[in-house]
Formats: C-alpha cells, sequence, structure tokens
C-alpha cells in the first residue's frame, strides 16, 4: 500500500506552460498526491511530513521521457524496470515510456501487461509501455493493436529496426488512425547500413571503418512523411540525427501534416569526431553525426520542428559494451544527464527546455492529462525540482543505471535535479533517490 505524504515545497520558482520564462515564486502544499495549495513564497502553509528546500530551484512538471529501453524482460544484466526508473527519477523523470525491443518483445498484452506492473512495482516513476508495431518487430505481420490499444497501449514502435517494407507501413498506419493510436518511427533504410559503425563522412574514411550515411534515415523520414500525406495517420520520429531529417519535417508540419519528433541530448551535443578513440561507448544507432546536424538539431529544437527531447537511454552491461567497435551493441545512458545537457548546450532557456522534457512529450505519449501539467492546485503531483546553475561532474560508477556506458563520464555539466515528486510520493531527496 502506498504510503501517504503530506508534502511542502518552499523557496522554488514555479515553471509551467503558464508562468513566463522567469518563472512565479510561490510555496507548494501536496496532500492526497495532488496539489492542494499553491501560496505567494513565505506564506503559511499548513503542516507537512516533509519539507522540501527549493531554494534557487525552478518547481516543473516532471519530464517525460518518450523513449527509454528498461531491458526487462530479457536482458536484465544491463537494467531492470526498477534500475532505470531510479535513474529515471534522478533524472527528473516521472515518466517514461519503455521501448519494446525486450525479450520476448511487447508485442503481446501479457508482456505489456508485465512491465507497467513492474514499474508500479518500484514505484519510482509511471512507465507506460509501448508495444510493436510488427510482430517480434521483425518487419512481417502487424501486431495486434486492438489487443494492445486495450491494454492501453497508445504509442506503437519497432524501435532498433525501422519498418523497411512500404506496403507494411503503409497499413500500420491505416490500422493506426482508425484505432487513434501513435506510430512512433525508427528511421533506418537497413540495406543502406548493413555493417555500419558510425557516420559515413570523411572522419570514418580516414579511421577506415564502415559508415552509416545520412541517407539511411532520411529516405524513411522522407517516404513516411509522404505515406502520412497519403493516410492521414500520424507518426512521431524517433531519436533524429541530420540535417536534412530537420528540414524535411519542417516542411511536412508547415503543411499541417501530423508529425513529430524528437532529439537526444547525445546527438546535440557529440560528434562523430568522438570515434576517434574507437571507444565503443561512442557508437550508438542513429550514428553521432557532424556540427552541421547538431546545428540543425538545436534550431529545430529551438523553432519547434523537433517537439521533445527524449534520451535513447540504451544500457549494455560492460561485458557486451566493451568489445570491439564493429562487435559492441550500439547505444549509450541518458535518463540521468539529460537535463543538464540541455541546458548547459542549447541555449534555449529552462522554460523552453522544460517544454521539450514535460508537456509536449506528455502529450505525444498519450498522458497529458496526469503529466506536464501546471503547478496548480488539483492537478497531480508529478513534479520535477531542479537547480539551474549547480554544476556537477558526470561519474559513471555513481549513476544509478546497472549499466556505465555513458558517454560524459568526467565532464562537467550545469543544472541538477534536487528533488522529484512522483504521484504524491518524495522519490527524489536531495539529490538521493527514496527507494
Ligand atoms: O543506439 C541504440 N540503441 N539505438 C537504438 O535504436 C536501439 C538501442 C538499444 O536498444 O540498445
Amino acid at each position: 500500500m502506498k504510503e501517504v505524504q503530506v508534502i511542502n515545497i518552499r523557496g522554488g520558482r514555479i515553471l509551467d506552460e503558464t508562468t513566463d520564462a522567469q518563472g512565479r515564486l510561490a510555496d507548494i502544499h501536496i496532500a492526497g498526491g495532488v496539489i492542494t495549495e499553491v501560496v505567494d513564497a513565505g506564506s503559511k502553509l499548513p503542516k507537512a511530513d516533509i519539507d522540501l528546500d527549493a531554494t534557487n530551484c525552478f518547481v516543473s512538471p516532471g519530464f517525460v521521457d518518450l523513449h527509454v529501453h528498461l531491458r526487462e524482460p530479457g536482458r536484465e544484466e544491463s537494467e531492470t524496470i526498477e534500475t532505470g526508473s531510479r535513474a529515471a527519477a534522478l533524472g527528473g523523470f516521472t515518466a517514461v515510456v519503455a521501448m519494446p525491443n525486450t525479450e520476448p518483445s511487447q508485442d503481446s498484452r501479457i508482456v505489456v501487461e508485465f512491465v507497467r506492473a513492474q514499474g508500479e512495482r518500484a514505484g519510482l516513476c509511471e512507465v507506460i509501455p509501448s508495444a510493436c508495431i510488427t510482430v517480434g518487430r521483425a518487419g512481417q505481420a502487424l501486431a495486434p493493436y486492438g489487443e494492445l490499444r486495450d491494454a492501453g497501449v497508445t504509442l506503437f514502435t519497432d524501435d532498433g529496426n525501422g519498418v523497411q517494407d512500404p506496403l507494411l507501413m503503409r497499413r500500420a498506419l491505416e490500422y493506426a488512425r482508425d484505432l487513434d493510436i501513435t506510430l512512433a518511427q525508427h528511421c533506418e533504410v537497413s540495406s543502406l547500413t548493413v555493417g555500419a559503425v558510425m557516420h559515413e563522412g570523411s572522419c570514418c574514411s580516414h579511421l577506415g571503418l564502415p559508415g552509416w550515411p545520412a541517407i539511411a534515415e532520411e529516405l524513411m523520414v522522407h517516404r513516411d512523411i509522404e505515406l502520412v500525406r497519403l493516410t492521414g495517420s500520424r507518426i512521431h520520429f524517433l531519436h533524429l540525427s541530420t540535417e536534412r531529417s530537420v528540414e524535411m519535417v519542417r516542411h511536412a508540419k508547415a503543411e499541417g501534416l501530423p508529425i513529430t519528433a524528437e532529439a537526444t541530448p547525445h546527438h546535440f551535443t557529440l560528434t562523430d569526431e568522438a570515434l576517434r578513440s574507437f571507444d565503443p561507448v561512442f557508437k550508438v544507432n542513429p550514428p553521432l553525426r557532424t556540427p552541421a546536424d547538431i546545428a540543425a538539431l538545436k534550431e529545430g529544437l529551438r523553432d519547434g520542428t523537433i517537439d521533445a527531447i527524449a534520451t535513447d537511454h540504451a544500457p549494455h552491461a560492460s561485458h557486451l559494451k566493451e568489445q570491439p567497435l564493429d562487435q559492441a551493441p550500439p547505444g549509450m545512458l541518458g535518463l540521468e544527464t539529460a537535463l543538464s545537457l540541455s541546458l548547459s548546450e542549447l541555449n534555449m532557456d529552462a522554460q523552453a527546455v522544460v517544454a521539450a522534457l514535460s508537456w509536449k512529450p506528455a502529450r505525444i505519449a498519450g498522458v497529458g492529462d496526469r503529466h506536464g501539467r501546471p503547478v496548480a492546485v488539483g492537478e497531480s503531483a508529478n513534479l520535477a525540482i531542479f537547480d539551474p546553475t549547480c554544476e556537477w561532474v558526470v561519474d559513471r560508477d555513481v549513476l544509478a543505471s546497472k549499466s556505465k556506458n555513458t558517454p560524459y563520464h568526467g565532464r562537467t555539466v550545469c543544472g541538477k535535479v534536487r528533488h522529484t515528486v512522483f504521484s504524491g510520493q518524495v522519490v527524489v531527496r536531495d539529490g538521493v533517490a527514496q527507494r
């Protein structure tokens, strides 16, 4: 049984969709999982069991990550739903969408229900299971959308694989439209990336490594924009990484097509030059690209072409990740560093960063009724309380994830989550997970 917590949060500035970019100084009272009072800073509040100090902090709606790999069921040596949820809470996330490339994959009601139940058991954030577009993510037959939708799934993806067959993708979009679900595409034409380990460009030629061309992503972005135009269904593009992809999405949105997109912190902070180290920690799918691509992603986030910052948190146990580049699996950790990297590198104000981390992804994930909400009386208490100026050094050995594959080990970043409140419970207090 969930214990009932009565919480006061004092000294912070509320930052949400209704405030201006500076936020608004106010104190907050939470009881029974709900915000029950918001008063002028320093005013009297009812007594609480827990007093959270928010001095120098923003108090914002909790973050929502559209893209995490929690590895359970099947790959628990790399992460579990509990350890991944703890990393999420420490990063200020109150909801995460669990990608379906588990073993078995999330293409049946029973696996989806298992993932949700494990999330509830951990109690650190809401774990929202996604489900596969195709059975086993094999790209051959459509997954049972009706059954999965009835089990509460709203986001479907074969992430890790793109849906290669245009006819199958057309049919998937037609069903998605009729069932009012969202498809999220991993844009990669796989015949163009066989054996690839890094971005195809001058750096990869110099190193003599097989390249991963930008066009492999862009062809699928282009195809799917045309399929959306044909079917009228909506689509979400996962982890966009190239300048041309951003441009195509910008044009498609200007035409009014129902498209949303995300970018990851690693794609807007690191380039293919990192691979000169031959360190597999920098291998990721899609690969790290060029400074021009980074500039385009940042501009896309600034002008709203890219709706959301999503981490693609992809833990891999050391014995898997620390293999030669060609054998190491792609992917890197992201949950505990996303806010800091976004605040440090994007040149956007904190409110615009929180929009891309909170209310915009909340709506895409279909949880906008309880996450990404204004910090106001009557709303569910799902909150991130963070100090935007606190500097800290990323240390892979103190991250909560079960794996250590962060590419930011040793980097000084700015902005830190101090407390996280999930469903009216303090799950992170003074930077320490409470469960
Ligand atoms: O780098 C990646 N790793 N990209 C993906 O799309 C899948 C992910 C994983 O599951 O490790």
